[in-house]
């Protein structure tokens, strides 16, 4: 569904156990699996401070424990199959899954690494006040087997955790408003948490694979610092969604405008004071230049108001095509140039 060549990033839709199934063995440096939950069982919950009943979709249904559990081990049997020898997988989810994810990791020969608790800060209610709010989700943390020498960035870690080892409670709020300005996903998860997953457990230019993609958050981040990605959703509006956040990230759009103060320019020719590179030398390095636009505004000294404008490579072109305008007979309090470029991603 979405190739980016240049990073490596691709989109697939479709399900995860038929694709990767398509994908040779041992390719793959990390796995950040977010399964269904199978929590969309007619319960409650609240949204916005109201009572909704949990229904994230047909795809997050239960169909009883031992048919989600074989699921469960159907699909990390094929995440593990795909793995390099050194290579680890982190699976996030509720205690609806995530026991029954454990112990097929177990059942599959995976070791077990550490089991992290996702603590969100700001946890819907619990409305029928017969439980403990759920304020927790665990992600664990295997690598594909015994024999596995697994990649852990411990000195970035520690780091990130202030000098001190890294503890296995992270508090990571849930995805800020921006992260859903493209449409919404009901399990999309905060960007923070999979940077930090994808920095501690993998290198530059290594192989992230996410089998349940939803709205790409793993993708994106595998972007933004510098690691290939696969994704793989098999719901057509996620998928979409993914990648509509993915060309979000691919596009940067900039501005900058030169003023010119009258007290300096009082007697003409006015000097254009603009940086002469543009910003171009301020643009990352895999962007290109696909638009450029100088333009030239002539304010008024009776009229403070731009009584002319045009469209110009140089201060002095724009003044001759000023003076052969039908306004060169009204005074000049200033000229305003304003550059905008827009650069993309080769
Ligand atoms: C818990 S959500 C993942 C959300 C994702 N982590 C994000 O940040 O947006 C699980 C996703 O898996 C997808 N899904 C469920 N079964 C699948 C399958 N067999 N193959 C591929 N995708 C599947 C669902 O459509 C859903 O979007």
């Amino acid at each position: 569904m979405f190739h980016d060549p240049k990073h490596h990033i691709k989109i697939y839709q479709g399900d995860c156990l038929e694709i990767l199934a398509a994908i040779p063995e041992n390719c793959v440096d990390m796995i950040f699996a977010d399964p269904p939950n199978f929590l969309s069982n007619g319960g409650i919950t609240c949204h916005a401070g109201k009572m909704v009943s949990v229904n994230k979709g047909q795809w997050d249904r239960s169909q009883g424990p031992d048919a989600n559990h074989e699921f469960n081990r159907q699909w990390l049997a094929a995440c593990q199959r795909v793995l390099k020898p050194n290579g680890t997988i982190w699976v996030s989810g509720t205690s609806h899954v995530i026991h029954s994810v454990g112990f097929a990791m177990q059942q599959l020969g995976m070791k077990l690494l550490n089991d992290i608790s996702w603590v969100k800060p700001n946890p819907p209610p619990n409305l029928s006040c017969r439980y403990f709010t759920h304020a927790t989700e665990t992600i664990i943390w295997a690598a594909k087997n015994s024999r596995s020498k697994h990649t852990f960035n411990y000195d970035l870690m520690r780091e990130m955790a202030g000098g001190k080892q890294m503890k296995s409670i992270w508090q990571i709020a849930a995805p800020e408003r921006a992260e859903k300005r493209l449409g919404k996903h009901p399990t999309q998860k905060p960007l923070a948490l999979l940077e930090r997953i994808v920095l501690a457990a993998s290198n530059p230019c290594d192989l992230v694979l996410d089998p349940f993609a939803g709205s790409g958050t793993t993708a994106i981040v595998a972007l933004r610092i510098g690691r290939a990605a696969l994704g793989i959703e098999f719901n057509f509006d996620f998928a979409w969604l993914g990648v509509r956040r993915l060309l979000d990230e691919l596009v940067a759009v900039g501005f900058h405008a030169a003023g010119y103060a009258p007290s300096l320019d009082a007697v003409l020719p006015f000097m254009d004071r603009s940086d002469p590179q543009g910003f171009s030398h301020r643009m990352a390095p895999h962007t290109k230049l696909v638009q450029r636009e100088c333009r030239f505004y002539f304010i008024g000294t009776a009229r403070r108001e731009v009584i002319y404008s045009v469209e110009a490579l140089s201060l002095e072109e724009a003044w001759q095509a000023f003076q052969q305008s039908s306004k060169s007979s009204e005074s000049v309090f200033t000229v305003i140039k304003t550059e905008t470029e827009i650069y993309l991603a080769r």
